[in-house]
């Protein structure tokens, strides 16, 4: 859009630019900064155009992104000039991710490198490698308090195994995903060290207080998130006499974005790692960007803007990388992530599906898929040019934030359901083979969340143990039905760490000073690869896992009808045992897959009459996909086990 005060500004900004810059060749990148100046221009007037240097922090960002656009190599940008031609390149079904800790998976990073033939082998083309940045020993929350934002943590490599890594990746077609976190820095990062020792202008990066009045102020309406380890939000420094923001741990330090400088030195960072070839930035803790007195200080406006802003300085330098909101929060306030007012998204392309994730525990806990169903009706609508990322193990814990209205709907009174699902995944629940712990109770609000692996959260830990095949089989049979919805749901399935061969909770946790308080560590195992070779055993659980996800893996890369194009019809099965959906084609609506579930213990059948409003032909033979076979049919009823699941298509 032309508007003329932006302009006038935009060009006296490039007059000003300093000579280096404005001597080299800046065609792209000036031809970008034109389609996006008035958006910029008029976000970072929201956000900052009250204060006096409005003006310098417009030039610096304008200078930034200038500065990272000329670092961009001409591999890199010829990428991101085929990815703007194929826009909408990462809605394929192709995408198949997988997040891990580098040294948890691997020894370090060039042991990740030589570890890419597994990823081909599985078919995951996505990597999400958990944050490797610098930071302290001990106080680091498992890599999520940064101290240098731009230096790879020595314990993991350096600079040079990053690039191999990166290069490693492209060759192999595998995009390479990794933490910015955004919202706080360790206690030990540079700023944090010169606000500590008085710098005024560092001070200004975090939010300070000197008493009590405005802490109590805030504290009134913001939750805690580690209420058990660490209650509150602020932090007594010694040295500062002050109080410190501190939401998560007391050594990660809130960033405050109501400062410019915050701002710009961020963005600075993203397109730092943007250029050396990172395709896809995960932003940490999105949600808690904007912290405003009276509110819990999550999804703020404020949190959004900033995304959209970093989102439209990004386009004009690294317009191939694409972001990823890391927002785990209530199904209506994820979606916003996406952008709020925008037809196209705006603010992150990808955002983590935690509602999905959270009712498929719940899918298998209570053997239905009452809830799952109410929640996926009410999924709010996506906007185009925008995915999400499926999952159903993290390295984080289980929340279970569905909506209260939900619940409800679903026959469950809201409190007792949460406290059935914490009892049920803790196998505190009669008859529960859940090998989960309580993370994080509130004695306040009796609210928790559970860690967990996910073999051991789906039963295959107490099964093992039980030495019972047929229980060891329900529980495989758990976990592939799990990974059967994320790759066929619509978005980027994102696999876990050893989740493919049924990694079990590691206790050894407990056994570490700086993690035993923390139990999230029960689900964030370094890989026994020796175990993994289990895979190509058969008659081994690891063989079962693996090569059923595999095979899953292979089949939906080459059904687009998975494409996520919102080409999903939720289907009422008339059954609350079977979760049951249709995907089609978008470009040839006529061909669909008819996905469905049974999450109980027993077998159940589809009455294809139940659905006949869906547009499914009901004397048509199928065929499921997976297995290549026609499922057992009598008359219009399909017959699907326990646990099991189909993808048919019509003969
Ligand atoms: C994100 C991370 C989590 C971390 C938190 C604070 O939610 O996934 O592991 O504790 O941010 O950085
Ligand atoms: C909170 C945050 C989420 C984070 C988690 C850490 O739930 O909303 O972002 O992953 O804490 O366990």
């Amino acid at each position: 859009m032309y508007e003329q005060v932006s302009h006038s500004l935009l060009n006296a900004i490039l007059d000003n630019l300093r000579p280096e810059i404005s001597r080299q060749d800046l065609r792209h990148f000036y031809t970008r900064l034109g389609a996006n100046f008035y958006a910029i221009y008029s976000l970072f007037y929201t956000l900052y155009g009250h204060r006096a240097d409005f003006k310098p922090q417009m030039l610096r960002l304008v200078e930034t992104m200038a500065k990272g656009y000329i670092r961009r190599s001409a591999e890199l940008e010829a990428i991101d000039m085929q990815r703007e031609q194929d826009h909408n390149w990462f809605l394929s079904q192709k995408w198949v991710g997988m997040a891990l800790y580098t040294n948890g998976f691997a020894e370090n990073l060039a042991d990740l490198a030589d570890k890419t033939p597994y990823f081909q082998e599985l078919g995951i083309n996505m990597v999400h490698v958990m944050p490797i940045l610098m930071c302290p020993t001990g106080k680091s929350d498992g890599g999520y308090a940064i101290s240098d934002y731009r230096q790879i943590d020595d314990r993991l490599g350096d600079m040079n195994d990053f690039l191999k890594v990166a290069e490693e990746f492209r060759k192999r077609d595998i995009l390479l995903v990794l933490d910015i976190v955004v919202n706080h820095t360790s206690d030990e990062h540079e700023w944090a060290k010169k606000a500590a020792m008085g710098d005024r202008s560092y001070q200004d990066y975090y939010f300070m207080f000197d008493n009590r009045e405005i802490p109590d102020m805030f504290e009134q309406t913001m939750p805690e998130i580690f209420p058990e380890n660490d209650p509150g939000n602020f932090t007594w420094n010694e040295a500062m006499q002050k109080w410190v923001m501190t939401v998560f741990h007391h050594y990660q330090w809130d960033l405050n974005y109501s400062n410019p400088a915050v701002f710009i030195e961020m963005l600075d960072i993203l397109l730092f790692w943007a250029n050396r070839g990172v395709d896809v930035l995960r932003l940490d803790a999105v949600a808690f960007l904007w912290k405003k007195i009276g509110t819990t200080c999550q999804n703020e406006r404020n949190a959004h803007l900033i995304l959209q802003l970093l989102k439209d300085c990004c386009q004009v330098t690294a317009p191939g990388v694409l972001f990823i909101a890391e927002a785990i929060v209530a199904p209506v306030e994820i979606i916003k992530y996406f952008g709020e007012d925008a037809i196209i998204a705006k603010e992150c392309e990808i955002a983590y599906n935690a509602t999905l994730m959270a009712l498929l525990w719940d899918g298998i806990a209570t053997r239905n898929a009452r809830l799952l169903y109410q929640g996926i009706k009410h999924f709010p609508s996506k906007l185009e040019r925008a995915t999400w990322l499926n999952y159903v193990r993290c390295h984080d814990d289980i929340g279970f934030g569905f909506d209260d209205n939900d619940v409800i709907a679903a026959g469950y009174e809201p409190f007792a359901h949460r406290k059935f699902l914490v009892d049920y995944f803790s196998g505190r629940f009669a008859g529960s083979p859940a090998r989960g712990l309580v993370f994080m109770p509130n004695q306040a609000t009796g609210d928790a969340r559970i860690s967990g692996s996910l073999a051991s959260l789906a039963g295959l830990e107490a099964a093992l143990e039980d030495g019972n095949p047929e229980l060891v089989s329900a529980a495989v049979d758990r976990i592939v039905l799990l990974h059967s919805i994320i790759l066929s749901f619509g978005g980027m399935p994102l696999l876990y760490n050893g989740d493919a061969f049924g990694v079990l909770n590691d206790y050894s946790y407990l056994d570490d000073a700086h993690k035993h308080t923390d139990n999230r560590w029960i689900h964030r195992p370094k890989i026994n690869w020796e175990r993994a070779e289990n895979r190509k055993k058969q008659g081994t659980v690891e063989y079962a896992i693996f090569n059923a996800i595999k095979k899953l893996i292979a089949i939906r890369k080459e059904t687009s009808a998975f494409a996520d194009f919102n080409n999903r019809e939720l289907v009422d099965a008339r059954n609350d045992h079977l979760l049951c959906f249709i995907r089609f084609n978008h470009q040839r609506p006529s061909e669909r897959i008819l996905v469905v579930a049974n999450f109980d213990a027993h077998p159940q059948y589809l009455d294809l009459e139940a659905i006949s409003g869906s547009g499914i032909n009901l004397y048509s033979q199928f065929i499921d996909l997976y297995s290549g076979r026609s499922p057992a049919q009598y008359e219009r009823r399909i017959v699907l086990p326990p646990y099991h699941f189909y993808w048919l298509t019509e003969k």
